[in-house]
């Protein structure tokens, strides 16, 4: 198995979790190591994996890998919506051009490929009411990232029908869980009360996300492999929805200081409202169920994970920290 991105987040936990409880797996895993790749978040199976630094965009090493495989599963991208509102290029590179790589590869040596997305391709929802996205939601991405992520995902989809690439794709809901880079909006706020901040809620914090654990969105990937059907998309989304402003109450509860602890920052540009992913079919369809289902105990875990981990993220929070100020935020 190739995992792209296997030093990122929702990656390196995927390779955690396939370790666990796949060990079948032969696993490989490809990752440019950008600023939000470690590889000390593999550190533990690193005598268990094989690891390849390279670049998704670059088309020798992608064959060559890929070439190894028979199963590709594509983390691999530019992943924070700040960023690309900053600096769009990259997103460019590695979501758009890094996906077409894989897709060539894949179509050459018949390897079976999942295609890792986002609910932010369907754009955003009203704040109040019940709409959710399905699977037939139309595309309306809002950000550099969500509108490059868009892009891979109608790459896959084209490359499925015009060439019969074996591939599918999942959009999950907003993770969190440990290994998150602290850029993110929950590591963020845990952080920053940690070192000594204050937590910052962009705008009024009333815009809405659906939370769902790491583990519960890669044992979706996981159901998909073995029992998917090709060609499929599947929404991914554990249906526990909260304002920013109610996760940041309960981040500053838990870390035991008085909810109202927190400071408003000024706004994102075109900040999408409110996600919410109907997951009906990958339910119903294939047995998926989260088992994280109480989002406090799943925060205070992430607190605690944090709270003893510092070692993984002092050294990016410096960075961090620089780079929003130039924001404002
Ligand atoms: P992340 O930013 O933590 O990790 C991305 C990884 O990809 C990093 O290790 C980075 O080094 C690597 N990478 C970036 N560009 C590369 C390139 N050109 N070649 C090789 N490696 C490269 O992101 P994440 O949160 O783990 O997200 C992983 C995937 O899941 C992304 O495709 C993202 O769109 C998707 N997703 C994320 C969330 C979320 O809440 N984080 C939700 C739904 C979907
Ligand atoms: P983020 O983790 O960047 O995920 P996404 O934008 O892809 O959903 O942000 C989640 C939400 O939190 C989003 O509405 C923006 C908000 N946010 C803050 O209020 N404060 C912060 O410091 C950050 C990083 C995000």
């Amino acid at each position: 198995m190739l995992v792209t991105g296997g030093a990122g987040f929702i990656g390196a936990n995927f390779v955690h979790y396939t370790l666990r409880h796949r060990p079948e797996y032969r696993i490989c895993v490809l990752d440019k190591l950008t600023y939000a790749g470690d590889q000390a978040s593999l550190r533990q199976v690193a005598d268990r994996i094989r690891f390849v630094r390279g670049d998704v965009g670059d088309a020798a090493t992608v064959d060559a890998l890929v070439a190894e495989s028979d199963v590709v599963v594509h983390f691999a991208a530019e992943s924070h919506v700040d960023n690309s509102l900053h600096d769009p290029e990259p997103f460019l590179h590695s979501n758009v051009v890094g996906t077409y790589r894989l897709l060539e590869a894949v179509r050459r040596h018949g390897a079976r490929l999942h295609h890792i997305s986002t609910d932010e391709v369907y754009g955003d929802l009203p704040l109040t009411g019940t709409d959710r996205f399905t699977e037939e939601t139309a595309y309306a991405p809002s950000s550099p990232y969500s509108a490059t992520k868009a892009a891979s995902d109608m790459l896959v989809r084209a490359w499925c029908r015009s060439y019969g690439v074996a591939a599918t794709i999942s959009n999950c809901a907003n993770n969190y869980g440990p290994y998150q880079h602290v850029e993110k909006f929950i590591p963020r706020q845990i952080t920053n009360v940690l070192t000594g901040g204050r937590a910052r809620l962009y705008g009024t914090g009333e815009h809405v996300r659906e939370w769902t654990h790491v583990d519960d969105h890669n044992a979706a990937v996981h159901l998909i492999l073995s029992r998917g059907r090709v060609g499929e998309t599947y929404l991914i989304g554990s249906g526990v929805e909260r304002s920013n402003r109610e996760i940041v109450e309960t981040l500053l509860e838990l870390l035991g200081l008085p909810r109202d602890d927190f400071d408003h920052v000024a706004d994102r540009p075109g900040h999408d409202l409110r996600y919410s992913n109907d997951s009906t079919k990958i339910r119903t369809q294939l047995g998926w169920q989260p088992r994280y289902g109480d989002l406090r105990d799943g925060l205070a875990a992430t607190v605690e994970w944090f709270h003893d981990n510092e070692w993984w993220w002092k050294a990016a929070k410096q960075a961090t920290e620089e780079r929003y100020r130039l924001l404002g935020r």
